[in-house]
């Protein structure tokens, strides 16, 4: 037999195979360590479609798209994910309008040109062995902002007096929409009340965005329903003060979001996620003793699952806040867990992730463990320490395949233990 260093079969490009794929464990045979395997890294199988271990990359806006474009910036930064074990990548919130990015620079797939960049960070994550997905979104009235580092530096040196991004600055906010003119702040875009018109028009943007998901070849897709963006504009009392039927009651608060989920589901075979706010995270309870829901909270979110999983959504991503400018957050490690560990019980059968500090390898496991949530979702931790997949197995005391490339770096993980019988 000759010796080949084995290419990925299929791949646009040659790429040394990884066997097993990256991030996933050795056979115990070899590595009697890893006779049991944590929770972090079980597979996890949805729509015919397995995830090899359950540390997903959270979507990360980069402010860095050219009109809507991705760059190599993206490829570098997705890429980093993809060669170091993350079982799933969702890219980040990616525009279906323009008027629907948060920043000019946000990326977008309202036209055919966005399809080939996407389509070449997509290519290198797959002949990687990773499966990476995108969130689909529509920023509502937070749209027409300043990227952060253009309103502010972190050191708070400067900053400026408003995150509008004016027209001057590549800004719309003269186009910017929501269920209601209640802007999010004084310091953001005043938005104009969507008609009926309107509403469809989005719908169908979705559908067209996906698409292109398909056109790319991503592996599943997250509608973005979280943080004060559109969606969550509708569902809260806070933002939607309608009086006509996608306002008032929670019944006709849901409608909207509910029937463009549903037009999502309709168009994408694979696996959807959404992504909601488990709460707006206001001042007050969710509910008055007058009986009216005073902003949303995870009683709601309660009821909008069961009617998303009804709809047939293959996994709710439970974040939280966004959309209430006084919001009070508990920050704390793994601090929404306890609303994903909520849907959970709610909904057994539903795959539940959360997200939100949690940056510790035993945290993660043992929110897996204790069937709080049958993924994680990461982001500043991977910022961090893209390896964390690779550092995560060696801490729980397994040994998983890094890439080819980066072997040497791993050899104290890659020792296999001696057999204890
Ligand atoms: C740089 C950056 C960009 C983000 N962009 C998005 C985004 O595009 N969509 C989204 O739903 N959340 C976004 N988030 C929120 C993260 O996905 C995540 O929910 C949040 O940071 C909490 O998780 P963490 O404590 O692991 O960072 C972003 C966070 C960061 C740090």
């Amino acid at each position: 037999m000759p010796n080949i260093n084995k290419p990925v079969p299929g791949a646009d490009q040659y790429y040394p195979l990884n066997e097993p794929s990256i991030g996933s464990p050795y056979p115990e045979s070899i590595y009697p360590q890893n006779a049991t395997i944590p929770a972090l890294f079980q597979p996890l199988s949805i729509k015919g479609i397995t995830f090899k271990n359950r540390i997903f990359v959270a979507p990360m806006c980069q402010y860095s798209a050219d009109n809507g474009h991705v760059t190599d910036w993206h490829l570098v930064h997705i890429g980093g994910f993809a060669t170091r074990g993350a079982g799933a990548i969702c890219m980040e919130a990616t525009a279906v309008v323009p008027e629907g990015r948060i920043s000019p620079q946000d990326a977008g797939l309202w036209t055919d040109s966005q399809i080939a960049p996407f389509q070449r960070v997509v290519n290198f994550a797959h002949a990687q062995g990773t499966l990476i997905g995108v969130q689909l979104a529509h920023a509502g009235r937070k749209a027409s902002t300043l990227a952060p580092w253009v309103e502010s530096d972190v050191a708070q040196t400067r900053r400026t007096a408003t995150r509008v991004a004016q027209k001057t600055e590549g800004g719309w906010p003269d186009e910017v929409y929501g269920p209601s003119d209640l802007p999010f702040s004084d310091k953001y875009p005043k938005p104009k009340p969507m008609d009926e018109a309107h509403l469809l028009y989005v719908e169908d943007a979705f559908v067209k965005a996906i698409e292109r998901c398909k056109a790319i070849g991503f592996d599943f897709i997250e509608i973005h329903a979280a943080h004060g963006y559109l969606l969550h504009e509708f569902v809260s009392p806070l933002s939607n003060t309608r009086t006509d039927s996608y306002g008032g009651s929670l019944e006709n608060r849901l409608c909207w979001p509910l029937r463009l989920i549903s037009k999502c589901r309709a168009a994408w075979s694979k696996p959807l996620f959404v992504r909601i706010s488990a709460t707006d995270w206001a001042e007050g309870p969710e509910l008055g003793s007058d009986g009216e829901w005073k902003q949303w909270g995870i009683e709601q979110s309660k009821v909008y699952v069961g009617e998303m999983q009804k709809i047939g959504v293959d996994l709710v991503d439970c974040s939280g806040g966004g959309n209430w400018v006084h919001q009070n957050i508990k920050l704390g490690p793994g601090y929404q867990v306890p609303f994903a560990e909520a849907l959970k019980k709610a909904f057994p059968n539903l795959p539940v992730a959360a997200v939100g500090l949690i940056t510790d390898p035993q945290q993660a496991e043992s929110y897996l463990r204790d069937g709080k949530a049958d993924a994680v979702f990461l982001a500043r931790e991977l910022l961090r320490t893209p390896q964390w997949p690779i550092i995560a197995a060696h801490e729980l005391g397994i040994a998983v395949k890094p890439a080819n490339q980066h072997e040497r770096a791993w050899v104290d993980m890659l020792t296999p233990a001696k057999a204890s019988f």
